[in-house]
């Protein structure tokens, strides 16, 4: 569970803050001044900070700076109110995570929360390489194949330099893995990691995340605001799923990797940049080339040094290692003992194609252990899970199927068709998320792991349909 230390004088912010964040599933624990917080740090450090930059005593500033130098890669957010926001954004200057306006918007601050934490988490937790799954203590990339060694040997080579990487491969194969592990082992392993993800950053903001913004760049532009790019100062970016990102950014970035500096939007300022850039896509880039998508001179520019992750089906001889892996990871953290698995079923995973790669083996042994609760894993689990699976991915007319159709029929020809697509997806998604909150048991941090879903978008959800968690567990798990 992770640990958020409030550091703010006000003693009704503070309660507020501890009521909503239990609620999302944390721990909390807080601190009235900035000497009280740095007390409480000693010995047991939380995983997040949230300061108020106002405080008696040592200032918020002040307080940032002396966490900063106790533990440079704990996230710190920072709450302002207007008067104070120019020392907000010096802190996120010197490597604060973000800062946040006074009053809060609840759903805005849990994003930044999480995306914070995640933050914290790649840069904190190291990964180990090669090694087999009893020696696993952290995150491990996992496997001793011949493709998987040429990947170790890749990863040792450019760990050591400040080159620019391409990390290539299908979805699920660990790109964002083997990023990390470049990143832990290189000499900015105590520098920033800063991970901005392409897609999932809508087009018209991603200019403004990486690249900051001046005051009046923009309608709605209130302060200046320091870039992604700006706050990675000496240490690596990590751009996942460039294959993605639009035109006009990444002229941007080619600028970056060629003359290393930077402008705000609707800035004059020119600012020297030091961040190493590693880039992941699950894009065929060349195809990207062809159609005018992706710009030739950043292509060749990144594709210097390329390392490829080989897909699962090409590295077959990993399978048992990883299975063992995953089964006793997520037993742990669901806090069960490992069931431990059949032999027949572990030819069943030994010859199914996994289209998903490594993600889809993961997740498959992450399903079975929540529903079969104990007892050792069989053929028929994985089976089930298996073909569960790809009847969704690939629209197999099967019973359920059936029923989905019959439903979708009634209300295309129904009444009502104000927003059809949005409300049918809404209701579907409606009962997904009550049916995987049942079997959690209510748990909203298991529950949004099982969905694949961010806490914050989950929370957002169950407020947006009005799911009853007392309504919800009581349900028998089919
Ligand atoms: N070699 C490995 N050993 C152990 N776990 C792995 C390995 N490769 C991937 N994983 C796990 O599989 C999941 C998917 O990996 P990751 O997110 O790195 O994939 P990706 O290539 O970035 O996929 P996408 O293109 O969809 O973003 C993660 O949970 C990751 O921890
Ligand atoms: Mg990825």
């Amino acid at each position: 569970m992770n640990t958020i230390l409030i550091i703010d004088d006000d003693d009704q912010l503070r309660a507020s803050f501890d009521k909503l964040l239990v609620e999302e599933g944390y721990a909390v624990r807080s601190a009235v001044s900035g000497e009280e917080g740095l007390k409480m740090m000693q010995g047991n450090s939380p995983d997040l900070v949230i300061l108020d930059m106002r405080l008696p005593g040592m200032n918020g500033l002040e307080t940032f700076h002396k966490i900063h130098g106790i533990e440079p890669k704990l996230p710190v957010i920072m709450m302002t109110a207007y008067s104070t926001t120019e020392t907000a954004i010096e802190a996120t200057k010197s490597g604060a995570f973000d800062y946040i306006l006074k009053p809060f918007d609840i759903p805005e601050m849990l994003t930044v929360i999480n995306q914070a934490l995640e933050a914290g988490r790649f840069m904190r937790s190291p990964i180990d390489m090669d090694v087999t799954p009893d020696q696993a203590s952290h995150d491990a990339i996992i496997g001793k194949s011949k493709p998987m060694q040429e990947v170790y040997k890749a990863i040792g080579r450019v760990s050591a330099t400040d080159t620019t990487v391409l990390i290539r491969g299908d979805s699920g194969t660990g790109k964002e893995l083997a990023a990390r592990a470049i990143y832990q082992h290189s000499h900015r392993a105590d520098k920033p990691f800063i991970v901005i993800n392409c897609v999932a950053i809508p087009e018209s903001l991603l200019e403004s995340e990486l690249f900051g913004y001046e005051k009046g760049a923009f309608t709605g532009a209130a302060f200046r605001r320091v870039g992604k790019i700006e706050q990675a100062s000496g240490g690596t970016v990590f751009l996942d799923e460039i294959g993605d990102m639009p035109l006009s950014i990444q002229a941007k970035i080619l600028r970056l990797l060629q003359e290393k500096n930077i402008e705000r939007l609707g800035g004059r300022e020119t600012i020297p940049t030091d961040v190493r850039i590693i880039a992941a896509t699950n894009r065929d880039l060349e195809a990207a080339l062809a159609d005018g998508r992706f710009r030739e001179d950043l292509y060749y520019r990144l594709k210097v040094v390329t390392i490829l992750l080989p897909r699962l089906c090409e590295r077959r001889s990993d399978i048992p290692l990883l299975t063992e892996y995953f089964l006793s990871r997520y037993a742990s953290e669901l806090g069960m003992d490992n069931p431990g698995i059949v032999s027949e079923a572990k030819a069943v995973l030994d010859n199914y194609p996994w289209p998903g790669n490594i993600r889809e083996l993961a997740n498959t042994i992450q399903r079975i252990l929540i529903f079969n609760r104990g007892s050792p894993i069989s053929r028929e689990d994985i089976t089930q899970a298996i073909s569960g699976a790809s009847a969704g991915r690939d629209g197999d007319p099967n019973l359920v199927d059936q029923k989905i159709r019959e439903w979708a029929r009634k209300a295309l020809t129904s009444e009502y068709k104000d927003n059809l697509f949005d409300s049918c997806m809404d209701h579907y998604a409606a009962i997904l998320i009550s049916e995987a909150l049942a079997i959690t048991g209510g748990n909203r941090s298991q529950t949004a792991k099982l969905l694949g879903l961010s806490r914050p978008t989950l929370h957002s959800k169950i407020n947006k349909f009005h799911l009853k968690l007392e309504t919800s567990v009581k349900k028998e798990p089919s």
